[in-house]
């Protein structure tokens, strides 16, 4: 364990943004992260994980910390379900391969999703259908101040749409060292009906999928519409999907006939950010290096040295052009600093 002074974060967040942080340390124990939060330092404290949801605008002159714990095991089994715990940095992807790897069902939707396990829970990660409060079991946390260790169970985490305590109440006082999933062993229960899951598994002609056809299915579907952060910078969807009134969803639906919508309540209508951005004409616009992806407009994309504030002033002026134009306000989803 050791403190480095000035390192770049360039390869410690998916949007690929240059920027410094003033110290810098990696621990891969609960020990060596008492040992941080223990030292004087722990007043001026940048917590990073998978740098997949985060948007880095200017250095951070403070210690950032980067969550690097490993390992994942079965922490009990019956017949229909396992629990398994993964520590918090193990890479999302490579969890969702163990657990296809030993026909654990549950999070095959989930396949694809940049980012680590320990992050996961903070905005709720979801897609096709499924939500990691789906498989959610509890997760083990240190609380800053104190040391001690807390664990939360799903009720304690009040899940919601890309929210959790984690991002209200919680925030910035606690971190994640490991997460525990319920996961069934047998009869898997698959979600094939959300989206082009289902297009893709009959063009394959597949009748009684696996959940390993499932992954493969959303897998082919992300990679036609997302781009890879490995080639692409990028966060992922950038902003949330709104979710209006129904008073306001009236007057919307009569203007803009048009655009999809999901019901969430018989008072409350989520409209695809993605739609309003395209109707705002930014899709696929690209301004120096930030721009908008060509085959998703949630998605902003640094095309190789964007600095973060030139991705956040154009995530601004899209967000200044929406709400002019539908009168609809749309939040990141993903962390400025
Ligand atoms: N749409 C457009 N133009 C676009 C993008 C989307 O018109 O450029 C329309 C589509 O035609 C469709 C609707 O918007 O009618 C929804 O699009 P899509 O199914 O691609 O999903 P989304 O609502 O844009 C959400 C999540 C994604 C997740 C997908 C699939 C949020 C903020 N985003 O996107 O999550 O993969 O559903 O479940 O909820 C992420 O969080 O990083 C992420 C990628």
């Amino acid at each position: 364990m050791r403190i480095e002074e000035n390192r770049s974060l360039k390869l410690f967040n998916t949007f690929g943004i240059d920027c410094n942080a003033r110290y810098f340390i990696s621990v891969n124990s609960k020990e060596e992260l008492r040992n941080v939060l223990a030292s004087e330092r722990k007043n001026d404290l940048f917590v990073l994980g998978g740098g997949s949801n985060i948007l880095l605008s200017r250095d951070i002159n403070a210690l950032v910390l980067h969550v690097d714990m490993k390992g994942i095991q079965v922490l009990s089994q019956n017949n229909e379900e396992v629990i398994v715990e993964a520590q918090a940095g193990e890479n999302w992807h490579e969890f969702v391969h163990f657990c296809l790897a030993h026909d654990f069902g549950g999070i095959e939707n989930l396949s694809l999703i940049p980012g680590n396990v320990g992050t996961a829970p903070i905005q709720n990660i979801g897609a096709y259908g499924v939500e990691l409060k789906d498989v959610f079991e509890s997760c083990t946390a240190i609380e800053i101040d104190t040391l001690e260790e807390v664990h939360f169970r799903k009720e304690d985490c009040r899940f919601g749409y890309r929210d959790s305590i984690f991002k209200q109440q919680a925030k910035n006082k606690f971190i994640i060292t490991a997460v525990q999933f319920r996961l069934t062993s047998k009869n898997h229960k698959l979600h094939t009906s959300y989206g082009d899951i289902q297009r893709v598994l009959d063009e394959k002609g597949i009748v009684n999928p696996s959940i390993n056809d499932v992954s493969q299915a959303v897998i082919a579907i992300r990679s036609s519409k997302l781009p890879d952060p490995k080639l692409l910078g990028n966060s992922g969807s950038f902003f949330k999907n709104p979710i209006i009134s129904d008073l306001e969803f009236k007057k919307f639906r009569i203007q803009f006939p048009e655009a999809p919508y999901y019901e969430v309540s018989p008072t409350a209508f989520k409209i695809p950010a993605g739609w309003l951005i395209e109707k705002a004409g930014f899709k696929g616009k690209r301004f120096g290096d930030a721009g908008v992806h060509a085959k998703q407009a949630l998605v902003l994309v640094n095309y190789g040295n964007a600095s973060g504030k030139e991705i956040w002033d154009l995530a601004l002026r899209i967000q200044k052009k929406v709400r002019n134009l539908f009168g609809i306000t749309i939040e990141p989803e993903v962390n400025v600093y």
